[in-house]
């Protein structure tokens, strides 16, 4: 495949402002060598997340969609002493390949990483929990969405960050006729979210080496 210009730029700015780093790097390798989809953030993104996380100071963090734990680390590495991420991987190879990563990367004791269904352990959380979550990273299957949202806003406080990661897909989000459920879960999301009073939201289109895609972030502006 020919390399596009974002792809070569992409690894210009990489080179630039994301140094090497072995713990990032093996998450990555290892993801591939098991097998792992090759759909993590990519290097300036997962900083892109920290850089957030740490603007915001965010001590608790909840991210729906773990894959091989590249983006946690990333996140994770965020955290002020004492600080937690709770992960949810429902794909017991992916987070098998997650907590082997993450404990390379020594965060065993910051990271919560939970095996389930979303749909499943959100609501174990919101029982057990007696705090909301500083920054929610909504990362998972596109067609859960909206579900994932609105747990988000549950587990949210004033003031709390939400980001939802592969808005654009290329485009399709504009066609309302799609049967993709990825798309039509996106649809219904920003539905959801032009009518929501408690938040206050953006979207930004991105081209990078994972070609196309978009990401939306909001701030919880009224205790949800
Ligand atoms: N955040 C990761 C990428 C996540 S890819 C990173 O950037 O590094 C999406 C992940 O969500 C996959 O590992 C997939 O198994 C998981 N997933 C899909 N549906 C899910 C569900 N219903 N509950 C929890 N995880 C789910
Ligand atoms: C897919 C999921 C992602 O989280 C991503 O960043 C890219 C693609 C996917 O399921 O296709
Ligand atoms: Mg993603």
């Amino acid at each position: 495949m020919p390399e596009t210009p974002w792809s070569a730029v992409d690894q210009y700015i990489t080179d630039l402002l994301v140094p090497p780093d072995a713990a990032l790097d093996a998450a990555l390798l290892e993801s591939a060598a098991a097998g792992l989809p090759a759909i993590s953030v990519t290097p300036n993104q997962g900083k892109l997340l920290q850089l957030i996380a740490r603007i915001q100071g965010a001590r608790d963090i909840l991210e729906i969609g773990t894959l091989g734990g590249y983006s946690t680390i990333w996140l994770a590495r965020a955290l002020p002493a004492g600080g937690r991420v709770v992960t949810l991987e429902s794909d017991p190879k992916h987070a098998s390949v997650a907590r082997a990563n993450l404990a390379r990367a020594g965060l065993e004791e910051s990271v919560e990483l939970r095996l389930g269904l979303a749909l499943e352990t959100l609501p174990l959380i919101a029982r057990e929990r007696g705090r909301p979550f500083d920054l929610i990273f909504i990362d998972a299957d596109k067609a859960g969405i909206p579900k994932y949202f609105a747990w988000a806003l549950t587990l949210s406080r004033t003031g709390t960050v939400i980001i939802v990661d592969n808005v654009v897909r290329n485009g399709a989000v504009i066609d309302a006729s799609s049967a993709d459920p990825s798309v039509q879960g996106v649809r219904r999301f920003n539905e959801m979210l032009a009518a929501e009073p408690r938040v206050s939201a953006t979207t930004i289109q991105t081209v990078g080496s994972k070609g196309y895609d978009g990401f939306t972030i909001m701030l919880v502006t009224k205790g949800a």
